[in-house]
């Protein structure tokens, strides 16, 4: 937990330049002028086929600027999406990177950045031990078209792995997009139940970042605020599509994005990377299906803070927060129980308890604690 009789250095890094508000899509011609001259443009066919990343080319056009475009990142993006995107950017000579997605579409796009400026496989930047990431040699630019990961304003980039059956993590500061574009047109049509999972990842990461072990005054500031922007415009962002209430999602996740950059997460994203690494479950209904069971774990050695994020989301600092989670997972249509197989347990236990997300926590999880957790989502 923060305390005041600690001495901390914070290092902190965060892009450059941020351009938020309905339509600021069709400022990003204007932004890339003078420091792209031919960027690849990384997207998902759906955005693509859809026509929804339309003003953004167009944007580009009217700059005078070519382009060529990279839409076929899929969900959980792969190391072989990866090298599909070094290979384009290559062959076309291009010179920046403007990711136009969803976290999948923002991490493809840095994990190539990577291979881009130092070359080699991307397992050798995995882990301890692994290659350094030297500075990018190129601009990536971030322009999220779901509020959640966080993706456009942290230095992590997840890939999947389906080889090993892991969700691996390439980091480093230079991974922090320099130019981001927060616009809550690219977010209509987002279904409702992407956007609750979705949203439920920026809370979480507003929640893990606000009791971590390693938080801050900075992160404290950052997530407090996200905590309240999310609070009060999820469920009329998941029902409704409204604008405002996306525009509060999108700002909500990237200060979230900006706390857990300096605080790291916990034992809900330690433990739901291997869920969705086994059972294909998506990031944010796994985070928010575990939950509930890790509130409750921690609950008496973060009471003091879980009160106050009660607050700050709008639930009330007298109620339990567990309890609160659940409501709101029923509101926004999250199931809430998954058919894990018992035999799987183990392995489930051993990959989420590898995750430096551990460390973070304010309780330290083991074995059996793990598997108590993971227990909660087998239906009775
Ligand atoms: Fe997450």
């Amino acid at each position: 937990m923060s305390g005041a009789s600690r001495i901390q250095t914070l290092s902190w890094h965060v892009p450059e330049t941020v351009v938020t508000g309905a339509g600021a899509m069709k400022e990003t011609g204007g932004l890339v002028q003078g420091v792209m001259k031919h960027p690849l443009v990384v997207t998902g066919p759906h955005l693509f086929q859809a026509g929804i990343i339309a003003p953004v080319l167009e944007s580009l056009e009217e700059a005078g600027i070519g382009y060529a475009v990279f839409h076929e990142t899929e969900s959980d993006p792969s190391i072989e999406t990866v090298e599909k995107i070094r290979t384009m950017y290559e062959k076309n000579a291009c010179d920046g990177l403007i990711a136009v997605g969803g976290g999948s579409v923002m991490d493809a796009a840095k994990a190539a950045a990577v291979l881009i400026g130092d070359g080699g496989r991307l397992q050798d930047y995995e882990g301890a031990g692994a290659r350094e990431i030297s500075p990018l040699k190129m601009t990536l630019m971030a322009v999220p078209a779901t509020a959640g990961t966080g993706s456009e304003v942290t230095p992590f980039a997840v890939i999947s792995d389906h080889q090993r059956q892991v969700k691996m993590t390439v980091s480093s500061p230079f991974l922090i997009p320099e130019m981001v574009v927060l616009d809550p047109d690219l977010l209509k049509g987002v279904p409702a139940g992407l956007a609750a999972a979705t949203g439920m990842d920026a809370l979480i990461h507003a929640l893990e970042a606000y009791v971590s072990r390693y938080g801050s005054f900075l992160s404290d500031g950052f997530a407090a605020q996200a905590l309240e922007k999310i609070g009060h415009s999820l469920v009329k962002f998941v029902r409704t599509g409204d604008a405002e209430a996306a525009q509060d999602m999108l700002e909500g996740s990237f200060l979230a994005g900006c706390a857990f950059s300096l605080s790291r997460l916990g034992l809900v994203h330690a433990l739901s990377h291997p869920l969705s690494a086994h059972y294909g479950i998506p990031h944010g209904t796994a985070n928010a299906l575990l939950l509930p069971a890790v509130i409750r774990f921690n609950q008496e050695a973060a009471d003091r803070k879980y009160r106050q994020a009660a607050s700050l989301l709008g639930a009330g600092e007298q109620t339990d927060l567990a309890d609160w989670i659940e409501e709101l997972n029923r509101l926004l249509g999250i199931e809430m129980k998954w058919d894990l197989r018992e035999e799987d347990l183990p392995v489930l236990v051993r990959d989420g308890l590898m995750s430096g997300n551990v460390q973070a926590n304010p309780r330290l999880a083991e074995e059996k604690d793990a598997e108590d957790i993971y227990k909660t989502l087998i239906p009775a």
